[in-house]
């Protein structure tokens, strides 16, 4: 066992924050040999449970849940900062174009280390996360994220209409393609497959079908898609699949939404929408950078908490303008003040953190799993340097409170914040 004391932030079941000034998490193998929190709390009473522990001291730092992007795309990182006109021009000058190079393995492989670098470094231990719809590029990020033992979920992208060439692939040997990756990866080490259909308007009805059957035939696999980004593709999608509701019903029909499905975006929606997504347990990941980047609009906090949706934050990258998570907390603080039916929204500063930490892990299915620092989670976690920068120091030191602390470190937080990532490793029983 190991244990290390600095300041303690963690989340209680109602996603309200459990903070320690001098707390002490306790860190230890299970049966299989994966490290995971074996106690955490207040220092004084953690350590009197556990005589003679070895303890490492970060004075001054907080130790925190890693981070978890539920929506982001790995071979988008080299065209973030494209601009465009809006979504659709985008996909098609700089998207396409960059995803079709990970037919090849060697830049899948390449693309993946920088990939896994950067969230690393952003203090990101989990994400959703979209491949291309070539399956070398799904092996090149699972054999990536194998070695660095990642908790880490994405999937194969099924797009066979709509699409150009060199992205377009073939509707029965996609959903080959995909079981096939399911059996090879799914639940192996910590490593999880997503059928991952990019959105109904590239994909043919017997494309989406397959994905529902897979997605039945396979229940604890995710489903990972977007829906309802921009006016022009929420009316397109309405052309193409007339009989649908809406634009969201599309995926209804088809068998794709469910525990564990996770559709990014969510804008253009109505409340029949938001009470599907509640009812069948979806869960939408929120963008917020990405949406203000493209021009597609604001996700509806207040009517996502009316209704009682699940969801969580997300860089997408490279729609999204960044990794860190500090800069996807602060879009989505902007969003609630502005974006909104009904604006001037305030999201506390500890909830847009739950968001991007144990909410979004629960989001997705993985409460008590990830997140968090309660006993029992996988030990994956950041410690911050609060003095990281002259003005970090300045006005953290001044912080009169956990929301302001937190705030402090939303605003003016970046990768130099995050001092250390910690990530649970699995040694051999
Ligand atoms: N909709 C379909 N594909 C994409 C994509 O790659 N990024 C975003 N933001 N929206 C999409
Ligand atoms: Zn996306």
């Amino acid at each position: 066992m190991q244990a290390y004391r600095a300041s303690l932030l963690r989340f209680d079941a109602a996603g309200q924050p459990v903070y320690d000034e001098d707390g002490l998490l306790v860190v230890g193998p299970d049966a299989a040999g994966r490290q995971r929190v074996i106690d955490a709390g207040a220092h004084d009473a953690v350590a009197a449970r556990h005589p003679g522990l070895a303890v490492t001291h970060w004075p001054g730092r907080v130790i925190a849940p890693g981070f978890v992007d539920m929506h982001v795309h790995f071979p988008q990182t080299d065209i973030i900062g494209a601009p465009s006109a809006g979504l659709l021009p985008w996909l098609e000058n700089y998207t396409f174009p960059a995803e079709s190079r990970f037919a090849e393995p060697a830049h899948a492989a390449e693309v993946a280390e920088v990939f896994f670098d950067e969230l690393l470094r952003n203090g990101v231990t989990t994400s959703l996360t979209f491949a291309t719809s070539h399956p070398q590029s799904v092996q090149a990020f699972f054999e990536a994220a194998q070695r660095r033992s990642l908790r880490m979920i994405t999937g194969k992208v099924l797009q066979d209409r709509h699409s150009p060439d060199g992205v377009r692939d073939e509707t029965e040997q996609s959903l080959v393609d995909t079981e096939t990756l399911i059996r090879r990866w799914h639940n192996v080490d910590r490593l999880g497959y997503a059928i991952t259909p990019r959105f109904a308007p590239t994909s043919t009805d017997a494309q989406l079908r397959g994905a529902g059957e897979l997605a039945a035939k396979y229940p604890d696999t995710w489903i990972h898609s977007h829906v309802a980004e921009n006016k022009d593709e929420v009316k397109w999608a309405r052309e193409l699949f007339p009989a649908a509701r809406s634009y969201l019903d599309v995926y209804t029909g088809f068998g794709l939404m469910r525990e564990r499905a996770v559709y990014a975006h969510c804008i253009h929606f109505d409340d029949a929408d938001r009470r599907l997504m509640r009812e069948t347990g979806t869960a939408a990941a929120v963008s917020p950078t990405s949406n203000l980047f493209l021009g597609s609009g604001f996700f509806d906090f207040e009517g996502a908490d009316r209704i009682g949706c699940a969801y969580g934050l997300a860089s997408d990258v490279g729609g999204g303008t960044s990794f860190s998570p500090f800069s996807t907390m602060l879009a989505a603080y902007y969003v609630g003040r502005e974006g909104q039916t009904k604006p001037g929204l305030s999201i506390p500063p500890s909830q847009l953190w739950w968001r991007h930490t144990g909410g979004a892990a629960r989001a997705l299915g993985l409460d008590g799993v990830i997140g968090n620092l309660q006993p029992g989670c996988e030990a994956d976690f950041l410690v911050l340097d609060p003095k990281a920068t002259p003005l970090l120091a300045r006005k953290t030191a001044r912080a009169n409170s956990l929301e302001e602390l937190l705030f402090a470190m939303i605003v003016l937080g970046d990768d130099r914040l995050v001092e250390r990532t910690v990530i649970s490793e699995a040694r051999a029983a």
